[in-house]
């Protein structure tokens, strides 16, 4: 359940956002990376003009002074902008040019880690006596010599790393380059306090807050047990206070909200992400549900999962659906390009404040990118994903002019190879192209009262592969029927349909049916009769 609350604002409870990926988005210097001046000179294709896609907010992926090693989630200083992506001065023209188009701005904050280049950790290494030895993780090895416990890191191989310098291991969840900062360290804390303040001064609506399962750990760094359910090297017993005390800091500037990210262990079932609403405030924040990735394309399998999770939230509790980011394979090559479209109609539907992956709104495809020009070079990202993120982080597609437009250089990773044409100037210029049904959407979304804040009810569709929920306000009552399958479906309905206010196949039909003849894959919206 999910009712709109008159006294927030609006961009957090049914906006939608859209992520940038600064390096793949646009590059206006020609050094093949994107950076913030490019995000600038493309701000009116998200808002502000005449044929914008017209989303509420972005999110920015990381930004900061970085060796790079994970594309910027390895931070070297919290409070500039890496020579790579321009300067600050940079971000407050990115920052205003936003503002000025009614566009929200959310950054990327990475609490968990820093990288090993950061002035605390050359600090915290050099030796055992330094003040800020205890602001990272270090432990000996265990008698026998061998290492502090069984923990993994997430990108593979064992989550220690010796020191030589002290003899002693550090904690490293991601990448070596990685370590884990020590949250247990009260000064640790409260000087990531300060970083945010840097950012929310500065005029931020938001923050996306990375990897926040690892914020707290078993205080006795016990075993992982081996049933893959990493209880102790990640959800420990002061997750929620760490976190509560950044929701502080954002609760002290009002309209600001954060987002957490955080991949559940156990699939399919909203138990997990409900602690981030209910021992924090949901008021001002909510997690990603990343279900909608996991999910098999099923019908029966969305309906469910979606369902449920809308049952167990409450009226202020904010659901955040997204169906793709840089770390997962692109939407399109997940499902086909004929469910992206299903997808687009069932993300731009649902309640709260979905997040679209840039690119995914051209239906951009995971591009096979050789080994020598292979950039992610993790062996896994998470418990069960294999290989390198490369191929979902391709540059934008902008037109068909060299390199889609993207660079006048070389850019840092391949185009995929139809980039002639899925493109942004060819996508523009064909009504039924994905660009223009996300762009339908967006624009339903804004103008139709339910679709902002009505309540969601499943309806039984009738048909297996075809997923149906109701979005009802109190003057308006909205059906959403998705076909799932590339087989055609009827479903017999109780009532006859009202008006349609959108097919993603474009097919026309009359109004005052009982049998709803869907085409493979369409969705539709309808206004039922009242
Ligand atoms: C999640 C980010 O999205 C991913 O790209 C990064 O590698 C890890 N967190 C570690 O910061």
């Amino acid at each position: 359940m999910f009712i709109m609350d008159k006294h927030k604002p609006a961009w957090f409870q049914n906006g939608v956002l859209y992520q940038i990926y600064p390096r793949s988005f646009y590059d206006a210097n020609g050094d093949g990376v994107g950076d913030l001046a490019g995000i600038t000179a493309k701000l009116d294709y998200l808002r502000g003009s005449q044929h914008s896609l017209c989303v509420d907010g972005i999110w920015i992926s990381p930004f900061y002074p970085s060796p790079m090693a994970d594309f910027g989630y390895d931070v070297a200083n919290y409070c500039d902008v890496d020579p790579l992506f321009g300067t600050l001065a940079d971000f407050d023209e990115l920052l205003a040019g936003a503002h000025k188009r009614g566009l929200k701005v959310m950054i990327d904050f990475v609490p968990n880690h820093s990288s090993s280049q950061h002035p605390w950790f050359l600090e915290s290494k050099a030796d055992k006596t330094n003040p800020r030895r205890d602001w990272y993780i270090w432990k000996d090895a265990k008698d026998g010599g061998s290492l502090p416990n069984n923990w993994q890191s997430w990108f593979g191989g064992p989550a220690w790393r010796l020191d030589e310098t002290t003899g002693q291991y550090y904690l490293h969840t991601f990448l070596a380059e990685q370590p884990d900062l020590n949250w247990a360290n009260p000064e640790v804390r409260a000087t990531m306090r300060e970083q945010l303040r840097f950012w929310l001064d500065r005029g931020v609506d938001g923050v996306r807050v990375d990897a926040v399962w690892w914020l707290s750990k078993d205080p006795d760094f016990r075993d992982d047990p081996d049933d893959n359910t990493f209880t102790n090297s990640r959800g420990g017993p002061k997750l929620y206070h760490y976190l509560n005390e950044l929701v502080a800091v954002v609760k002290a500037y009002p309209g600001r909200f954060m987002v957490t990210e955080g991949y559940p262990i156990e699939r399919g079932t909203p138990r997990p992400y409900l602690p981030f609403y209910r021992r924090l405030n949901p008021e001002i924040t909510a997690p990603f549900n990343f279900e909608a990735i996991h999910l098999p394309w099923k019908a029966r399998a969305y309906q469910k999962f979606i369902n449920q999770y809308q049952a167990a939230t409450r009226a202020n509790d904010i659901p955040i659906y997204v169906l793709g980011n840089h770390d997962k394979p692109r939407l399109a090559s997940r499902i086909g390009q004929p469910a992206a479209r299903t997808a687009a109609m069932l993300l731009l539907t649902l309640p709260g404040m979905p997040f679209i992956y840039n690119g995914d709104e051209l239906g951009m495809e995971n591009v096979v990118v050789p080994p020598e020009r292979q950039q992610d070079t993790v062996e896994r990202h998470g418990a069960d994903a294999p290989g390198s993120r490369d191929g979902e982080r391709t540059p934008m597609q902008w037109s068909g002019a060299p390199n889609a437009g993207f660079t006048t250089g070389q850019p840092w990773l391949p185009l995929e190879d139809n980039w002639k044409e899925r493109n942004v100037a060819v996508e523009a210029n064909d009504p039924a192209s994905l660009l223009e049904l996300y762009r339908s959407l967006i624009k339903l979304r804004h103008e139709q009262p339910a679709l902002r804040d009505g309540d969601y009810r499943p309806i039984a569709s009738g048909h297996p592969d075809v997923m149906a929920f109701e979005r009802r306000s109190s003057h308006q009552r909205l059906m959403i029927f998705l076909n799932f399958e590339p087989e055609p479906a009827e479903c017999k309905l109780s009532t006859p349909i009202g008006q349609l206010l959108l097919s993603t196949t474009g097919t026309e039909r009359q109004t005052d049916i009982k049998m709803l003849a869907l085409q493979p894959h369409e969705g539709i919206i309808i206004e039922a009769q009242a």
